[in-house]
């Protein structure tokens, strides 16, 4: 396997110095238990827009900005009843929630969203977060990936992204999940703008409220709910049976084996399935495939994130 001198193992030394590093604005890829991020430090207008460039995101779709703990989110965002509820049960993990910032806050506001709300998430990740207490600061962190495009779940694949322009990617086996966090907005009504692995009975339980799927209408508050998103840069095809001509099949289940089948999970699971999703639609794009077709993904838990990702990549 090819060395890059930027994919840095998360030793003692290498936290320090990419604590380091953050702290000075610079922008680095660091793994969540979702997908990578690249971060930046929240509270430095240049990190953030340095983070924008990178991804050649748009500049009204708002960043997620990790914390290392409840406590540390105190310090900048309004702490609400409903927030301490959910934190209890899902934080650190993979949900990330809407809420006000406290005046006087020193985030950058390039981050918020046009309500002036801001996305905060603690990552249940041992190096995310050994990042989140040596360096002191809060972390905005999109995916690490370019803007429309599908989301990195190894080092080797944001190297290929963003190639040598990081100064540092923290190298990580421990991506459990691998589809972005749910996002939730905490206000009345509260409102599912991003489905993931915490799903909406999940939170309804806790809160023991009704909770709503955003539509992709008028009550979009971030670009990040539009449709055309998540893309491998070939077509996908939802619920086939056979690949297309020169195409890929990604199967869930059983199938018989050739090079084009690539398996999301033999024994079915959905959990695996969102962990091998954004590796296999990038490798099938890698191989030179002219589109990707995709078995059907039942409907439930995780998959209903994995069918909202895919809807997007689809059209
Ligand atoms: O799992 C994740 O959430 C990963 C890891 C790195 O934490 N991050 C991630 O970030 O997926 P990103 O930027 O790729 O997606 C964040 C989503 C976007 O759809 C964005 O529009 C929305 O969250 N968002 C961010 N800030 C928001 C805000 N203040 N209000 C509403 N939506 C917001
Ligand atoms: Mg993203």
């Amino acid at each position: 396997m090819k060395f890059y001198s930027n994919i840095c193992k998360p030793n003692k030394k290498n936290l320090a110095k990419a604590s380091r590093l953050i702290k000075l604005g610079k922008v680095i890829a660091i793994p969540t238990e979702t997908v990578y991020g690249l971060a930046g430090n929240a509270y430095r207008n240049d990190a953030i827009k340095k983070i924008y460039s990178l991804k050649k995101r748009p500049k009204n779709n708002p960043l997620i900005v990790h914390f290392s703990s409840l406590i540390a989110m105190e310090k900048d965002v309004e702490i609400n009843d409903r927030l301490i509820r959910l934190a209890k049960q899902f934080s650190p993990g993979p949900l990330t929630y809407i809420l006000s910032l406290k005046p006087g806050s020193k985030i950058s506001k390039l981050v918020l969203n046009k309500n002036n709300e801001i996305a905060c998430r603690i990552p249940n990740n041992k190096t995310f977060l050994a990042v989140l207490k040596q360096s002191g600061v809060p972390i905005a962190a999109p995916s690490a990936n370019l803007s429309n495009l599908v989301s990195t779940t190894t080092a080797i694949d944001v190297q290929k992204e963003f190639g040598d322009k990081l100064p540092c990617i923290l190298d990580s086996n421990k991506i459990t999940i691998g589809l972005e966090s749910t996002v939730v907005s905490l206000g009345s009504p509260i409102t599912i703008l991003r489905p993931g692995a915490i799903t909406k009975e999940m939170i309804a339980k806790v809160l023991k409220k009704k909770v709503l799927e955003a539509r992709h209408k008028g009550d979009v508050i971030a670009p990040g709910q539009f449709k055309k998103h998540y893309s491998p840069g070939i077509p996908v095809y939802l619920n086939q049976t056979k690949a297309k001509t020169h195409g890929a099949l990604l199967v869930l289940g059983k199938h018989k084996i050739a090079d084009n089948i690539f398996f999301l999970s033999k024994r079915s699971s959905l959990q695996e399935a969102a962990r091998n999703l954004y590796i296999l639609l990038r490798k099938a794009k890698e191989l030179g495939y002219r589109s990707v077709s995709i078995t059907t993904i039942p409907n439930i838990g995780i998959g209903k994130a994995i069918n909202d990702r895919l809807r997007r990549a689809s059209t």
